[in-house]
């Protein structure tokens, strides 16, 4: 029996909420929309977490908080669950909110790998381990996925979303939302999902994290909306508001994107929480004339739950319908859909957690080996001059494993990650060691110290999180120590990219070199000779431009997790093919930021590649592409029908093959243009992929279905969604620049197929 049933039928939790809801006051009901951050106080904490968490107990005891976020601890959970059920009359249970954004104590790859490997059933499989120990501690919602659009990598808060691709984050976003949420809200073992940051924050100015975000109506619905109408339609319970000003309104307290767009096209009926501080921030933004304002304003947008460090805007709610400013009615509309979702998740029935099933659900050895198919997925193979990958172990005497990140533990992770188990996490050193046994050599140097940041971030207070430079470091003398076990060994493994603390929230950049001395490093390396094989770890693109000329294999591997480096030694050592394919297209340098490749035509398209007049303006490696061990072809692509009446469908196959001589994945992609209409369309759009695998010579025939959802667009001349008559292109390949292609024609003109914005 699912909670659901266990919770009652839909009338049933109704007249619940209806009850509960005539016997509160008004003090009570802002309590139900208030959500703290509750770090735990004690000896070691600092002294503002002491107060705070003082300030947040205080509330529970009197019914003044409805949700907590940040509590891991199942035995703390329980215990502030005991104090929120005796500090209010009614008997309403708390709901516990935390970010299990890539894992909770088993870590996955971050969610940009996770969908470098273009695999929907696997992220959702992974997303459905976190969900299950989430839970198992008295987790009931993760703030998660974020599915917001990134084309600009100086925002660090690229690893946490799946690129700048609307069709491939759409159908990241919806596997995760299934993953986290099983298939119906309240299902056991799982947690309600709130994808975020509604809308556009990936756009922030400059990639300056925070900053304003102007979107043209194009881009709003066509390129950063659709991940967010996937979500909502996968059934998404909640959805959590964005920081920013979108066109000049905060996202938080602008009710034609909360009310029209949200709740109205996506027909969003779930709850929506603010960003942290985000209502207050209504003042700060200069929006709101203060707190009192402020949470007039998120209530009558229908901003259900105001997440708060400290003194929440909707403390003044009583002050405010009291004033007349807002009604009491809009207050209750947003408490009902707080209790509805206690009700559902049947947390009035069962608000504790079995302390001694959690443990034994978080020692899980299945959910490491998911972490380990995950990472060697995620991995993206970009260059492999001569086959030099897979390395063959019986032919090594000796490797050099170079780089501080080849033995981190703590950046293998990624950002986003509190729960883990240091114990279990495998470092790439490590794998290769165990992997190759006795009868390698196998020495190690880090060769540069961790980078240190100029300017802190929120996350230095999280223990292991900021890097240490060990004491006396002496620089030139490591680097100098690296190349020299570089020069003695078969082979050198130099792991370079960026520590986990230089990506994220709060860790936008304004250059993507590889920080640090870690280039003069990699060139140091190759020019002794020795063939050198680069891992990239990493949250977004770095430039690259020299290794892609020197350096002969260049695998990334991302942020791979707790098995992180037991499956790039399956992958270094040819125990599986890399497949992963890039969701962005791959900068040359930052000057080109940002770079997509569903730009559109213009003037002169024949010198697309060289709008720039000292380098090409095309990427280093194209949206879409990622070697293998062995190699593809594609032939016989067969459309069913060359004529479609708006409205209908048609079936495009190809045969592809696998032509070498090792089995592999490939990722079967396609792109239509659209020649003409009411808008001038992108030169190529993802409509559609499959990660096949093939073993060596073997054919496979992928259908793909075009109908309206994929070839309607918003069009700013109509100022609504369109279907066109015109002619279109359809490409089918390996990557965004796939040759093999052909043409049809759409007749007539459609409706939207959905519905229509506000
Ligand atoms: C982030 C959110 C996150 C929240 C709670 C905010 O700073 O923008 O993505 O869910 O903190 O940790």
């Amino acid at each position: 029996m699912s909670n659901v049933e266990a919770a009652g039928s839909a009338e049933e939790i109704r007249a619940r909420v209806e009850k509960l809801l005539v016997g509160m006051t008004l003090a009570e009901k802002a309590g139900q929309l208030t959500q703290y951050f509750y770090f735990g106080g004690n000896e070691s904490a600092g002294e503002w977490a002491n107060e705070q968490s003082r300030e947040v107990e205080v509330a529970l005891g009197r019914g003044g908080a409805g949700s907590l976020l940040f509590v891991r601890d199942p035995a703390e959970v329980n215990r502030l669950q005991r104090l929120t059920m005796e500090g209010n009359r009614h008997g309403i249970p708390a709901l516990f909110g935390f970010d299990v954004i890539h894992g909770f104590r088993t870590i996955f790859p971050v969610p940009l790998a996770m969908a470098a490997s273009w695999d929907p059933p696997m992220v959702e499989q992974a997303q459905g381990v976190a969900a299950r120990e989430a839970r198992a501690v008295g987790i009931h919602w993760t703030f998660a996925p974020m599915v917001d659009i990134a084309r600009d990598p100086r925002w660090g808060r690229i690893v946490e979303g799946a690129g700048e691709d609307p069709y491939l984050g759409a159908a990241m976003a919806a596997a995760q939302v299934r993953g986290f949420q099983g298939d119906h809200l309240g299902a056991p073992e799982r947690v309600v999902a709130g994808p975020k940051h509604f809308a556009g924050y990936g756009a922030a100015l400059g990639g300056r994290d925070y900053d304003e975000v102007n979107l043209s109506a194009s881009e709003f619905w066509n390129v950063y909306l659709p991940p967010f109408r996937a979500a909502v339609e996968a059934g998404a319970g909640n959805v959590m508001t964005a920081y920013m000003d979108l066109d000049g309104v905060p996202a938080t307290g602008n009710r034609w994107l909360l009310s029209e767009v949200l709740r109205g096209a996506l027909g969003f009926d779930g709850f929506l929480v603010s960003d942290a501080n985000a209502v207050r921030n209504l003042a700060t933004h200069g929006f709101a004339a203060d707190l009192t304002d402020a949470a007039v304003r998120a209530v009558k947008v229908g901003l259900d739950l105001e997440m708060a460090i400290s003194d929440p805007a909707y403390a003044h709610l009583e002050e405010a319908v009291a004033a007349g400013s807002v009604d009491v009615e809009a207050v209750d509309a947003c408490v009902r859909r707080v209790l509805e979702v206690k009700l559902r998740l049947g947390l009035f029935d069962q608000p504790y957690v079995d302390e001694e099933r959690a443990r034994s659900v978080l020692a899980d050895p299945s959910h490491r080996e998911v972490a380990r198919v995950a990472a060697r997925r995620s991995a993206v193979l970009l260059r492999n001059e001569g086959g030099l990958l897979p390395l063959s172990p019986a032919r090594l005497g000796s490797v050099a494993v170079l780089g501080h990140l080849a033995t981190s533990k703590r950046d293998i992770l990624g950002p986003w990650s509190f729960e883990f188990d240091l114990e279990e996490t495998v470092s790439i050193l490590e794998a290769v060691q165990a992997r190759l046994g006795p009868g390698t050599e196998v020495t190690h140097a880090p060769g540069v110290r961790p980078t240190e940041r100029l300017f802190s971030s929120i996350f230095d207070s999280f223990p292991g999180n900021v890097p240490v430079v060990e004491e006396g470091f002496d620089d030139d003398a490591e680097l100098a120590r690296a190349v020299e076990l570089a020069k003695g060994s078969d082979v050198a493994v130099v792991v370079l990219g960026e520590w986990q603390n230089l990506v994220g929230e709060q860790a936008s950049r304004s250059s993507i070199d590889l920080p640090g001395r870690q280039l003069e490093l990699l060139q140091a390396v190759v020019a002794t000779g020795t063939p050198v094989v680069l891992l990239v770890m990493n949250g977004r693109p770095l430039d690259l431009r020299w290794a892609a000329e020197h350096v002969p294999a260049i695998l990334d591997v991302w942020y791979p997790g707790t098995q992180g480096g037991t499956a790039v030694a399956d992958l270094l050592f040819g125990d599986v093919a890399p497949g992963g394919k890039l969701p962005f297209s791959w900068p040359r340098s930052v000057g080109q930021v940002p770079v997509v490749y569903s730009h559109t035509t213009s003037h002169e398209p024949e010198r697309q590649a060289e709008r720039y007049w000292d380098e090409p303006s095309t990427p280093l490696y194209p949206f879409g592409f990622g070697l293998s061990y062995t190699s593809f072809a594609y032939s016989e692509l067969v459309l069913d029908r060359s004529e479609v009446p708006a409205g209908e469908s048609l079936v495009v196959s190809v045969k592809v093959t696998n032509t070498g001589e090792r089995p592999g994945d490939e990722v079967v992609q396609l792109y239509v243009h659209q020649r003409h209409g009411s808008a001038s369309r992108p030169v190529r759009e993802l409509k559609g992929f499959r990660r096949l695998h093939l073993a060596a010579g073997e054919p496979r025939t992928v259908r793909f279905t075009l109908g309206p959802a994929e070839l309607r667009y918003w069009s700013s001349a109509a100022r609504d969604y369109v279907l066109d008559a015109s002619t279109f292109d359809v490409w089918v390949g390996g990557d965004s620049t796939a040759s093999l292609g052909t043409s049809f024609s759409t007749t007539g003109r459609g409706g939207a197929g959905s519905p229509t914005p506000g």
